[in-house]
Parts: C-alpha cells; sequence; structure tokens
C-alpha cells in the first residue's frame, strides 16, 4: 500500500468495545450495529453465547461455547465510509481479565445503561479502565420502550458516580407505555418513536427548539415538559466540546430502545462523526509510533487456547498499532528477538473465522500460535525495534489455593502453573508462611480454563480450594513487618515478590490501616 492509502485506510478505522453491566442490552445493540453493517448473521450468534447455561462441569460445552466466542470476539463490519471493529468483552461467567485487557486494544468506548437500572457495577469497574487510558466514551441510556429512571437522574448519575459530565444528545419524550420519541438536540430535530414504521420518521424544529411544523405532539403535555426540560440543559447542563469528548472528560449522551431498534442509528452516525480513529501508540522509552506509519506493528491483548479440542489451537489476539499486514509477513517478537513468519492469520467476520491478508492500524488480527506469544507481547517489521508499553496489572478479587492431586507429579504442575500464569491465564501468588501457591482472578471462568487446560495440555490434575473474594492490597517492602499479618488477612507475594496482603473483606482492611496509619496500601487497576 502506498503511503496515502495506508493513511487513507487508517483514518476510515473505528475500533472501539461496549461496555455494561450484564443485561443492559449490549447484545441487543450489537446486533443492531451489525445489521446496519449489512453483516447477515445467522440468527442469534452473538446470543448463543449467552444462552449457553453450561453445567460447570461440562467440557465440550466450554468448548463449544468459547468456539463461539471467539468468533464474536472482534466484529467488523463497513458503514458510511468507516470500517468498524467492534470488540466484545464479555460479562456474567465469562468475565475475566482479557475483558479488563480488550479495553487496551480500542480507541474509544461506548457504555451501555439500562434506564430502569441506573449504572451497575461492572460498568463502573469497566469504565475506570477507559477513563484510566482517557479514551473518548459514549453513552447510550438503553431500554426506553420501558419505564425507567427520570433522564435528569441518570444523566447527573454520570457526574455523580462516575465522575464525567454528560451532554445530552438527545432527550426523551416520554417513557415506556408513554415514549413518543426522541427531542434531538444534537441533529435539531425530532425522531418519533413507533412500533411500525409509518410516515417520516423526523419533524424539524426551528431555529428556537420548537416544532417547525404541525404535528399533534405540539398538543400534548409531554411536549411542553421536554421543552422545559431542554431549556433546564441549556442553563444548568454541560455544553457540548468535541476536545473534552476526545480525552475522555465529557460523554455525549444518547437515548434509545435497541430493542425497537430507536435512537440507534441516530447514535451510530453521531458515534461516527466523534469517535477518534486509530490513536498514536506510546512505547517504553517515550517514542511515539503513529498509526499510519510504514512499518507494522501491534501487541497481543488476549490469548485463547483450545478453541477446537481436535486441533489445541490458540489464538493470539493483536491490535495493530501502526502499518499494514500482509498474510506471510515476517515480523520479530521483541521479547525474545526471535523472528516469525506470519502466515497463519484469521479474522473475525460475523460468524465465521475467516483468513485474513491484509490488515491496517485499527484492525484486530489473530494469528494461530504454538506457543510462541504471550501477553503483552509487541511485534513489528523491519529493522527498528518497537517494544510498547507494559499491559497494566489488575487486581484480582476471587482466590484459589491450588496443589497438584498426585504429589509425584510436581514438574509438570509447576511447569503448566507457570505458563499459563505467564500467558496471562491467571494470577499467581504465594503465601508467606506456609509457601502455598494460590491463583487469582477477577472471574470465575479464569479458574475453570486454568484447570481444564492443566489437565488437558499439561496432564496434571489440580486441587481448587476456594477461599472466595479477597481485596488484594500492596504493600512497600521497606514498611513491611511479617508480625502485621493476622488471622483477618493473609501476606503472600506475587510474581515479581512483591508483598501484598489479602484482606478478608475491607473491614478488615480498615481495622489494618487503623492499626498501621503509616503503612501505605496500594490496588492495581
Ligand atoms: P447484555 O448483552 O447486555 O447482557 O443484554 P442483552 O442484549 O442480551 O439484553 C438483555 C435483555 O434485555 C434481553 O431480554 C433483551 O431482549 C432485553 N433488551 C435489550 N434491549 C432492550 C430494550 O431496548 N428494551 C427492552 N424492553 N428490552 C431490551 P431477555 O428477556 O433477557 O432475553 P430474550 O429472551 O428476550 O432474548
Amino acid at each position: 500500500m502506498k503511503q496515502e492509502e495506508l493513511t487513507q485506510a487508517v483514518d476510515k478505522r473505528r475500533t472501539f468495545a461496549i461496555i455494561s453491566h450484564p443485561d443492559a442490552g449490549k447484545t441487543t445493540i450489537t446486533e443492531q450495529l451489525l445489521l446496519f453493517g449489512g453483516v447477515v448473521r445467522q440468527a442469534g450468534t452473538v446470543k448463543a453465547k449467552k444462552s449457553g447455561n453450561f453445567a460447570k462441569s461440562d467440557w465440550m460445552e466450554i468448548e463449544k461455547k468459547r468456539g463461539i466466542s471467539v468468533t464474536s470476539s472482534v466484529m467488523q463490519f463497513d458503514y458510511a465510509g468507516k470500517r468498524v471493529n467492534i470488540l466484545d468483552t464479555p460479562g456474567h461467567e465469562d468475565f475475566s481479565e482479557d475483558t479488563y485487557r480488550t479495553l487496551m486494544a480500542v480507541d474509544s468506548a461506548v457504555m451501555v445503561i439500562d434506564s430502569a437500572k441506573g449504572i451497575e457495577p461492572q460498568t463502573k469497574k469497566l469504565f475506570q479502565i477507559c477513563k484510566m487510558r482517557g479514551i473518548p466514551i459514549f453513552t447510550f441510556i438503553n431500554k426506553l420502550d420501558r419505564d425507567g429512571r427520570e433522564p435528569m437522574d441518570l444523566v447527573a448519575q454520570l457526574e455523580e458516580v462516575l465522575g464525567i459530565e454528560g451532554y445530552a444528545m438527545n432527550w426523551p419524550i416520554g417513557m415506556g407505555k408513554g415514549l413518543q420519541g426522541l427531542y434531538d438536540i444534537y441533529n435539531n430535530r425530532i425522531e418519533l418513536y413507533r412500533s411500525e414504521a409509518e410516515g417520516e420518521s423526523y419533524l424539524p424544529l426551528d431555529d428556537n427548539g420548537q416544532l417547525a411544523v404541525d404535528h399533534p405532539l405540539k398538543e400534548e403535555s409531554i411536549y411542553d415538559q421536554v421543552l422545559d426540560e431542554i431549556e433546564l440543559l441549556k442553563v444548568a447542563g454541560s455544553e457540548f466540546d468535541a476536545a473534552k469528548i476526545a480525552k475522555g472528560e465529557l460523554t455525549p449522551v444518547f437515548f434509545g430502545s435497541a430493542l425497537t431498534n430507536f435512537g440507534v442509528k441516530t447514535f451510530l452516525d453521531a458515534y461516527l462523526q466523534f469517535a477518534p480513529a486509530p490513536s498514536p501508540h506510546k512505547t517504553q522509552d517515550n517514542q511515539i509510533v503513529a498509526a499510519d506509519q510504514e512499518q507494522f506493528s501491534g501487541f497481543i491483548f488476549k490469548i485463547q487456547a483450545n478453541m477446537n479440542p481436535n486441533h489445541r489451537d490458540r489464538i493470539a489476539f493483536v491490535r495493530i498499532c501502526s502499518g499494514e499486514f500482509d498474510r506471510g509477513m515476517d515480523v520479530t517478537l521483541q521479547r525474545t528477538g526471535k523472528k516469525i513468519r506470519l502466515s497463519n492469520s484469521t479474522q473475525f467476520m460475523a460468524d465465521s473465522r475467516e483468513t485474513v491478508e491484509t490488515a491496517v492500524a485499527g484492525d484486530i488480527i489473530g494469528l494461530y500460535d504454538t506457543g510462541n506469544f504471550q501477553i503483552g507481547d509487541t511485534i513489528f517489521s523491519g529493522k527498528k525495534a518497537v517494544q510498547f508499553e507494559k499491559l497494566p496489572q489488575f487486581t484480582p478479587e476471587l482466590f484459589m489455593r491450588v496443589t497438584a492431586k498426585n504429589v509425584m507429579k510436581q514438574k509438570s504442575f509447576h511447569k503448566g502453573i507457570q505458563q499459563l500464569v505467564q500467558e496471562g491465564a491467571v494470577q499467581l501468588y504465594q503465601s508467606y508462611s506456609t509457601g502455598d501457591y494460590i491463583l487469582g482472578a477477577v472471574g470465575q471462568l479464569q479458574f475453570e480454563v486454568f484447570q481444564f487446560r492443566m489437565l488437558n495440555e499439561y496432564n496434571s490434575e489440580v486441587v481448587m480450594t476456594p477461599m472466595g473474594h479477597k481485596t488484594a492490597r500492596w504493600i512497600n517492602p521497606d514498611q513491611l513487618d511479617e508480625k502485621m499479618s493476622s488471622s483477618r488477612n493473609l501476606l503472600v507475594k506475587d510474581r515479581q515478590g512483591d508483598p501484598l496482603f489479602l484482606f478478608e473483606n475491607e473491614f478488615a482492611e480498615r481495622w489494618f490501616q487503623d492499626k498501621y496509619p503509616d503503612v501505605e496500601l496500594t490496588a492495581k487497576l
């Protein structure tokens, strides 16, 4: 590709993730977006992933589920001259560190909120990671066809709970059974809600923000109420500020109903206008890598193993940060200096995996891996070495003690643990007092996959003893006195040898802080 073509191709990319609490409507919105993109999916492909309420011991089911989840991990479509990549952030029992890491590979995020529930815990966690990255966040408040909270309260909650200003791009005219439409502030029009499409869907507004045509809506009290609310927003609400949106300091707020496909297109059109093209990436030595530079580079943010039990394949997911990928190209893996030919690559389209021939910065490709890659690895073409900044470590919340069932098989047990931990599948800690191995994760599925892979790939049967939820807090080694460990906390070290306490609960942490007020306790992300 010539430089000009490359720059154009990169500028067309929009790569984002949808963050939400389970059941807010992420799947429904995703399916609508794919429809707009003309991607015809086998009905319910995205859905199938959720409904697989498999028994935990049924490994074939997990395999099947993981097979589906890889194809819906990245969904690509073209719309309005843009190439859109949606990265899935699984919820429910699929939630894992991968979910967090996926947010390292996107340029913006869409936050879906259930209008009846407001901001829920999982959204809050995912939001914080986006905020830390300073990426633009777009908010879609869903399920307007049902009765929900007052729109004013929902927008205020953004500021109160998440600490981000919200700017209403549109405003509901009624809710639930009384839903009449959207007052579209940004496009200066009213979008009518109808269960069946009939007549014109948009009504123009005049310069004063009043309906410019005759319509029965004018006679309704809800219309006057909405005009009052719009006035209030103008006086007391945030101002539209594209620069603030770009920095993730202001979130444009859209209302709608994904299920009835109301307001989704309006959202998508505005989103594509303001969402950033692939952003530059920083290297460990503070160099900036522009997305449209000629040299290819990318990093691995996720490795999914055992997708197909017959092949024992692993797929390393690469976010391309710069340049162009061509199948068969040679790259260097920075961590080992090893040269690797990328001939076995895949891209995820709709409900199938396809071999990908070319891709550019902003795209995600999957590389079939035989054990070369680790999470956080950088690959690059050409001679100039590139190493992107390390991926952050996340604070696990669930813990399990782990031992080998067969004491004679310690070797495979240790090998398996080392490799899976290096790969980023789970986190490993060791107790100061007993030397026990303790695994940490953010989601239960990580343990299940660990146990399964230990058996399948390393022939090591493990015994896992749940320790439940803990609050992990790191402590400066200079301040550490082993006597600080008590029955309410457990002193362990992480893989780097850094000490941390696993507190039973927040109360135990507070008790500790009261006792040792000078000791600084820190969390990872
Ligand atoms: P998720 O991926 O965020 O977990 O949510 P998903 O889209 O699966 O939606 C969760 C439930 O909410 C689904 O109902 C879905 O139909 C419903 N839903 C999504 N958007 C809207 C909306 O705009 N309005 C209304 N009223 N409902 C919405 P379910 O009963 O759990 O699933 P299903 O059996 O209907 O598929």
